[in-house]
């Protein structure tokens, strides 16, 4: 009853010219409409991407927002800028933007809370690192992340909402969560949103994994009861691959 949710996540690569290049080669593949289908681009990138995406059912996704409309923040990206390009999705969170910029959990729920004012979708970002998981605190991080990233967020836009699941050590190194692992940490998080707001808001959260997926090891993801989607890095760069994710079935 989800909708599965493939989304591809550039980071800082291509430039406007290669944007074009690499949209144009996805949009020569016939793609699944049963799939949600995402690019999350630089923001320098948005505003073409959006011109080559019309006509599609692809959907355009930010990969950070400011949680302010506007103001003296130099260098910062407003959700009033994001919702005018006509972007639908933004992710917030990601390990790399907590890691190197120093997102905090406080911050990341300013952007959450501020997302959905502007009606942009939030996917959230939790995951732990290699050292978590080996204290096998897994559960207790990811839960903390969630709780504190989603404070004041009502019930009702619950659903708009994707959590994507990212063990930090599986991203970008070629290491990816077994199936079941993803699986498990899936449904823990499923249970969370049930424990937070109730049973009928945690079935329709569509949760993600992501962490080197590849074209090999989407179809066994997919299978699994919990994962309801993938973002995914490096493979959404190369337009065959990124389409074989959202052709998955
Ligand atoms: P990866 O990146 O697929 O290159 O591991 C995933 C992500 O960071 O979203």
């Amino acid at each position: 009853m989800r909708k599965p949710i493939i989304a591809g996540n550039w980071k800082m690569n291509n430039t406007v010219s290669e944007t074009i290049i690499l949209i144009n080669k996805i949009k020569e593949y016939d793609l699944d409409n049963n799939v949600e289908q995402i690019i999350s681009v630089p923001f320098t990138s948005l505003s073409e991407a959006k011109k080559l995406i019309e006509g599609t059912n692809i959907k355009l996704a930010s990969q950070n927002m400011h949680w302010e409309e506007k103001g003296a923040f130099t260098g910062e990206i407003s959700p009033l800028m994001l919702a005018d390009i006509g972007v639908e999705y933004c992710i917030i969170g990601h390990s790399e933007r907590r890691q190197y910029f120093g997102e905090t959990d406080e911050i990341i729920n300013k952007k959450i809370n501020s997302a959905i004012k502007h009606n942009i979708n939030p996917i959230l970002c939790v995951g732990e690192s290699l050292d978590e998981r080996e204290k096998n605190i897994q559960e207790d991080v990811v839960k903390k992340q969630i709780v504190q990233g989603l404070k004041d967020v009502e019930e009702k836009d619950i659903e708009n909402i994707v959590i994507a699941y990212e063990p930090i050590w599986a991203i970008g190194t070629g290491k990816t969560a077994s199936s079941d692992d993803a699986n498990q940490m899936c449904k823990f998080i499923r249970n969370t949103i049930k424990e937070l707001y109730s049973n009928e808001s945690a079935e329709k959260m569509r949760i993600q994994y992501g962490g080197s997926v590849k074209p090999e090891t989407i179809k066994d993801l997919m299978d699994k009861e919990n994962v309801d989607g993938a973002l995914v890095g490096g493979a959404s760069l190369v337009a065959e691959d990124f389409v074989k994710l959202i052709n998955f079935k």
